[in-house]
């Protein structure tokens, strides 16, 4: 089979590391044309440092990793140090790498490739917030018939917010750009927090990435020990929500996850709800449908899935 091309639109964030190392882990599934980085839940001078310490952990320092924009399309940079610390990847030692940044930017990236690739054979991953997608679809609207798919980690509805009462961080650090993609007629996956909320990193599973044995394994326990204190503390749960590497492993096995396709829209004006995704999930408006809303995950699946696959890096 070959393997489906795809870019990586990423804020690491522990759990977008994890979600890019389960993406290297699987070239025989994934092709990844590049990594964009975005500013999110660090500035975006940290988010592509962090990338490619993530890939040259993976082994893959031939990864092309691309910096972005730096602020979301209108608003000012709302970033989540209080969560991933101020690398963005706190838990483990860390490093200067090696590896370049591109030239190019990651929005031109983003374009050049989408007209260059067959139409409708690239698929978007995007774990962070989605400025770079809303500004590549500004400036080259011809774009939006060529994407394949969108497959998000973003939103929320029956869960509510993480960031406020109504919004989950993703949508709320740039919802002008949330709602150019969610407007633009493109296939979209979402994995909200109702979803990814189902995906703890249990003190069992942690150590089972930790007895994988490799510097992977014992690196992606590290992230997620430090990780999953902020949830811990905010939801009284055991471990926390495993966030983007939900869309990774819904390219590699669609049957782990269920939801609905429904319309969401995203709130762009409301002090109050900023940035919420409003999910018509009983179909209760004539408002069309634009999203697969994921609700359900086979949350042992997923980390076997997880497990297994970084013990091959
Ligand atoms: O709300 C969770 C999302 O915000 C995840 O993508 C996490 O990495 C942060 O970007
Ligand atoms: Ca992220």
């Amino acid at each position: 089979m070959t393997p489906r091309k795809i870019i990586i639109d990423t804020d690491p964030g522990q759990d977008d590391a994890v979600a890019i190392l389960l993406a290297l882990a699987c070239p025989d599934a994934l092709d990844v044309l590049g990594v964009t980085c975005v500013a999110g839940n660090v500035p975006l001078e940290r988010t592509h440092i962090n990338a490619r310490i993530i890939c040259e952990l993976a082994q893959r320092p031939d990864t092309r990793v691309f910096a972005g924009q730096d602020a979301p399309l209108s608003r000012d940079l709302v970033t989540a140090e209080n969560v991933h610390g101020q690398s963005g990847l706190d838990g483990p030692e860390l490093w200067t790498p090696q590896m370049p940044v591109q030239e190019q930017h990651a929005v031109d990236f983003i374009i050049d490739t989408l007209r260059s690739e067959p139409a409708r054979t690239v698929t978007l991953c995007t774990l962070g917030p989605l400025t770079n997608i809303g500004a590549a679809l500004r400036k080259a609207p011809d774009i939006a018939e060529r994407i394949q798919e969108i497959v998000m980690m973003g939103g929320a509805y029956f869960e509510v917010g993480n960031i406020t009462p109504a919004a989950e961080f993703n949508i709320y650090v740039d919802p002008q750009a949330a709602e150019i993609v969610f407007k633009a007629g493109i296939p979209i996956v979402m994995m909200p927090l109702d979803v990814t909320h189902k995906a703890l990193t249990l003190k069992t599973r942690r150590q089972a990435f930790r007895d994988i044995g490799n510097n992977v394994g014992q690196f992606t326990a590290d992230m997620l020990d430090f990780f999953e204190r902020f949830d811990v503390e905010k939801y009284g749960a055991d471990g926390g929500p495993l966030h983007d590497p939900c869309v990774i492993a819904y390219l590699l096995k669609p049957e782990l996850f269920s939801g609905r396709f429904i319309n969401v829209e995203i709130e762009t004006t409301s002090a109050l709800t900023l940035g919420m995704t409003v999910a018509d999930w009983w179909r209760v408006t004539d408002r069309p449908a634009n999203a697969m809303f994921m609700r359900d995950i086979d949350d042992a699946g997923f980390y076997d899935l997880l497990t297994t696959r970084l013990a091959t890096l």
